[in-house]
């Protein structure tokens, strides 16, 4: 039987002596054992290992140390017996604390914890009075984080794959932000290449044709009004006519060497496309700054050449290699026919991030078919001495999977093409706002057609992106309307809905919680209230689990679970009209805060009313 103590608990806090920053309760609790494990133990290192534990019966939280440092120990003088002395002598060591109300023995050797519930609850109400600012994941203040996402190609349609890379980027920044990093949000756009000598030889062609026809000799808006049907059309002859290859061609030469009309063209094409990104961007509430691959251009050559120099880089059938242990084939840095190509720009794009934007951490958001790309631009990288393992600047590629449709293929249109953003965007909105203007109708209200537009973009929008999110981002989902507007289940119009009635409980009562937090304590005394609370205190190890596994369904999942937890709390404890009234709706509100700022991070407007 598990062996009971109670832990030394600090004299008395107050709120006020609650740190503005904290962090988790998760990394509170590794400080306090670390300081354990350096005074018990001082001469092994070792960083202890505290996670919530599998079964709530036994504890909040486990610290599954002493098993690791017995076998470390073993064969030294006065070596502990069995891991249960390491673990004692681990409690033994324990400073002074206020979260820790209990500890218990398990196993071989698991410390399991029981958290104060006087801790949790004036850590709530501490979060009412002031605000989550200090309940960020810690260690990551003044860091900069270069995260490079969405990343289009100019001329052709944004897709659902970018759809992905949009959503998924974004929140990460959102995270990273809060957390106080200094965040880079990187747009590389497609934005150079050989498709342009194509796109610029066909617009001429058109407008040649225009002027034959008595037109006038200057640019038309509609040479550029429908990109894809450029791109489509450009190709086409390029694939079927000899001379406009050959001309495609030189148009190219033109436009790498400069020339005037050449390159008005390609900025034409770019502005053009660029309008069509931002309509997106604003609708998703997405911010970016552009810095397109022909950003890099004036560098290529002088990163080439200082590989060339360095011996990093060999020529190899007229190729320029980086050649890396342990993958079949090479970086390739310059073409046999001189040419750059895409991975000449992600060499100078991420010495530039090093070196100029001064990067801590470079993130980029790509689907998992450019894993072999990032591997070796990264080992190339390492290669030239510009990162080194395990000290210095990070990088991370974050791969994610497809798209699929009802039919579990490849998400397309009928007629083949991959299928076009902005019409799933429309259909999210149309199909909420059809249900929304539904139940005004059913409970005969009035219905407000601008609330309900805005209604409706909140929670279509955040019904695509919350889809996206809460698949683990490395596997392929299925895109499905029905499912992810399903007011039932793990879905973003579920939990508006659950915040939505939340905010309706507190609006009810007509209190001011906020002046009552401060003075009212929450209680903790019904287990569903002391499980509720448990839970809002974890936001903070949910986001920092996010960040390092750069997973966002870490927040959705948290986010899910916590709509859970209310659920089953409301069922069981009465709130309004309760002896317990005041304190009960401080825990509502508490909820429904901690949801906002999961909201916030996914990049999902809340709604206070549906
Ligand atoms: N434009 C590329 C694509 O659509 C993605 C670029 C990702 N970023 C990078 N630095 N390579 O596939």
């Amino acid at each position: 039987k598990a062996a009971l103590s109670t832990a030394p608990s600090a004299a008395t806090t107050t709120m006020a002596s609650e740190k503005a920053s904290c962090g988790s309760v998760r990394g509170e609790l590794c400080d306090l054992f670390r300081t354990a494990l350096s005074v018990s133990y001082p001469d092994v290192a070792a960083d202890p290992v505290v996670a919530p534990c599998g079964n709530a019966k036994n504890g909040d939280y486990q610290c599954n140390n002493a098993m690791a440092l017995f076998g470390k120990l073993k064969g030294a003088p006065n070596a502990p017996k069995a891991p249960r002395d390491v673990a004692n002598a681990i409690l033994g060591a324990l400073p002074a604390n206020d979260l820790v109300s209990e500890t218990s023995l398990a196993g071989p050797g698991f410390i399991n914890i029981r958290l104060n519930k006087d801790f949790l609850s004036k850590r709530l109400s501490n979060m009412l009075v002031n605000g989550l600012a200090g309940w960020a994941p810690a260690g990551y203040i003044g860091k900069k984080v270069v995260i490079d996402f969405s990343s289009p190609n100019v001329a052709k349609e944004m897709h659902v794959g970018h759809l992905r890379s949009t959503i998924i980027g974004d929140t990460l920044c959102r995270i990273f932000e809060y957390s106080g990093a200094d965040v880079l949000r990187l747009n590389h756009v497609g934005d150079w290449g050989t498709q342009f000598g194509m796109l610029i030889e066909h617009m001429a062609d058109t407008r040649k044709a225009r002027v034959a026809a008595g037109g006038e000799d200057k640019d038309a808006d509609e040479d550029v009004s429908d990109l894809q049907e450029l791109y489509r059309a450009a190709k086409k002859r390029f694939d079927d006519e000899e001379e406009f290859k050959t001309r495609a061609r030189e148009a190219v030469t033109r436009l790498q060497s400069g020339d005037p009309v050449s390159l008005a063209a390609w900025q034409r094409i770019c502005a053009a496309s660029r309008r069509e990104f931002e309509a997106i961007y604003s609708r998703l509430g997405v911010t970016l700054q552009e810095r397109g691959e022909s950003f890099y251009n004036p560098m290529l050559k002088g990163v080439v050449d200082e590989l060339k120099d360095a011996g990093v880089a060999t020529i190899d059938d007229g190729a320029t290699c980086v050649f890396v242990e342990g993958q079949s084939v090479p970086l390739i840095v310059q073409k046999s026919d001189g040419g750059f190509g895409y991975a000449s720009t992600d060499m100078a794009a991420l010495k530039h991030r090093l070196n100029e934007e001064k990067a801590d951490w470079i993130v980029y958001v790509t689907d998992v078919g450019q894993s072999q790309h990032f591997e070796l631009v990264f080992a190339a990288a390492k290669k030239a001495g510009w990162l080194v393992e395990g000290s210095g600047p990070k990088v991370s590629h974050v791969g994610f999977g497809l798209v699929l449709g009802e039919d579990g293929k490849r998400f397309r249109t009928r007629s083949g093409d991959l299928v076009r953003l902005v019409e799933l965007l429309d259909e999210a909105k149309s199909r909420c706002a059809a249900t929304l203007r539904e139940r005004r109708v059913e409970a005969g209200e009035e219905v407000n057609e601008a609330e309900v537009e805005e209604a409706a973009c909140a929670m279509g929008y955040g019904a695509v992106k919350y889809a996206d999110l809460k698949n683990h981002r490395t596997t392929n989902y299925k895109f499905s309307f029905d499912d992810m507007l399903n007011l039932k289940g793990n879905t973003a119009v579920y939990l508006l809905y659950a915040h939505a009635r939340i905010a309706g409980i507190v609006r009810k009562a007509e209190k001011d919680v906020y002046a009552a937090a401060a003075t009212t304590p929450i209680s903790l005394d019904h287990p569903k209230e002391l499980e509720l609370a448990l839970h809002l205190c974890k936001l903070p190890e949910a986001l920092e689990d996010a960040i390092a596994e750069l997973a966002p369904n870490r927040v959705t999942d948290y986010l899910y679970d916590l709509s859970e937890k209310f659920n089953s709390f409301y069922v069981d404890c009465k709130v309004l009209g309760s002896e317990q009234e005041a304190s009960r709706l401080l825990l509502c509100e508490a909820t429904a805060v901690v949801m906002r700022k999961c909201f916030e991070m996914l990049g999902i407007k809340p709604l206070y009313r549906i």
